[in-house]
């Protein structure tokens, strides 16, 4: 047994908790322990979590009684959903409510949900400016996590909303690095115009989850949310092309065009550009660098990362 205060992690094996459960690991003399749940503890990724000194435990935040297990004598959760992996916005509820009743079982102290806008505040059903998806939602993946929310304060579980920002490493594993054009320069398409958006490195969402937890309850039903940098698309091609040494031309892809791509999720992917960009003042203003980085002194800028990580780019 550990005297240290757990915290829970759902989504460890994954990019946000796995940023998190490092971050504890990094901090022998924080006071914390990692506890990192997967359906698989067998995986590769959960034993190499477990060499660096996580305890793993099996969890499916499908099953409300596995997570009720998994939360037991935690002091804290990480609470994340995978939308990505089914696409359903009525299983993301459900692992929600699992997650939040668990909590409330276990009497966590804190729980931070990465959580995002539901975008329908902003922009009603009735709005056309862009199109209604799923006959219920203007973005899915954003609107069914905001929806959630009272889910954790409806259980009475003391709970921070964390709202967070693009991936960089969207451009490494999600496709939206620059390509060749048929003139053969490489250009790098986003559909934010001239706005700017809120990014960050993955592993840094995870670094400032573990500074909320330190903070103790300080950030206790408040939403905060964090950014490396807000940028346009085109300080980001300027960028990208100074890392990788080639010029880099911004394409501002119009939001119809971006979705009517036809991948799963352009859809939903061309509508939170779009409020990202009509609602830009907004959005960034509610991402703030500075907490970001009271939060994870570490914090990385774009250039940072792409120092790190332009290689693993795909340039097609
Ligand atoms: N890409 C972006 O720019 C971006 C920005 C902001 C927010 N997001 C949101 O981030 C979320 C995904 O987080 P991520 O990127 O950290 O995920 P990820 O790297 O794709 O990994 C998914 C994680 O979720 C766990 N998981 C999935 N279903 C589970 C289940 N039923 N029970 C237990 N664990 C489960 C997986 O664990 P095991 O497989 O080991 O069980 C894995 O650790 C999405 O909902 C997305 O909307 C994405």
């Amino acid at each position: 047994m550990t005297d240290k205060r757990i915290i829970a992690v759902v989504g460890a094996t994954g990019a946000q908790g796995g940023g998190l459960v490092r971050a504890i690991l990094a901090d022998a003399t924080g006071g914390f322990a990692a506890r990192a749940l997967t359906r698989k503890p067998d995986s590769d990724k959960a034993k190499e979590l477990a060499g660096q000194g996580a305890e793993v435990v099996g969890c499916d935040i499908d099953d409300a009684e596995s997570v009720k297990k998994a939360f037991a004598g935690a002091h804290g959760a990480y609470c994340v959903t995978n939308y990505w992996e089914h696409f359903s916005t009525d299983r993301e509820m459900a692992q929600a409510r699992a997650m939040a009743a668990a909590a409330k079982s276990a009497g966590v102290k804190h729980l931070l949900w990465s959580t995002l806008e539901d975008t329908r505040k902003w922009v009603p059903l009735s709005d056309d400016r862009m199109p209604t998806l799923m006959r219920r939602y203007k973005v899915p993946h954003f609107d069914s996590k905001g929806d959630a929310n009272h889910v954790f304060t409806d259980a009475g579980v003391p709970t921070t909303f964390l709202l967070t920002s693009f991936y960089w490493e969207n451009l490494i594993h999600f496709g939206m690095g620059p390509k060749k054009g048929p003139d053969g320069k490489l250009a790098f398409a986003l559909p934010m115009g001239d706005k700017k958006m809120p990014g960050i490195a993955v592993e840094d969402i995870g670094r400032c989850a573990y500074g909320v937890f330190k903070k103790g309850g300080e950030y206790a039903g408040k939403t905060i949310g964090i950014a490396g940098e807000h940028l346009t698309g085109a300080q980001m091609a300027a960028s990208l092309g100074r890392a990788l040494g080639k010029e880099v031309l911004y394409n501002a892809v119009p939001f119809e065009v971006y979705r009517g791509l036809g991948f799963p999720g352009a859809e939903d992917l061309g509508n939170m550009f779009q409020f990202t960009h009509d609602f830009a003042d907004y959005f960034c203003g509610a991402r703030s660098l500075a907490l970001s980085r009271a939060l994870n002194p570490a914090l990385q800028t774009f250039d940072q990362w792409l120092a790190k990580n332009k290689s693993r780019i795909p340039l097609e």
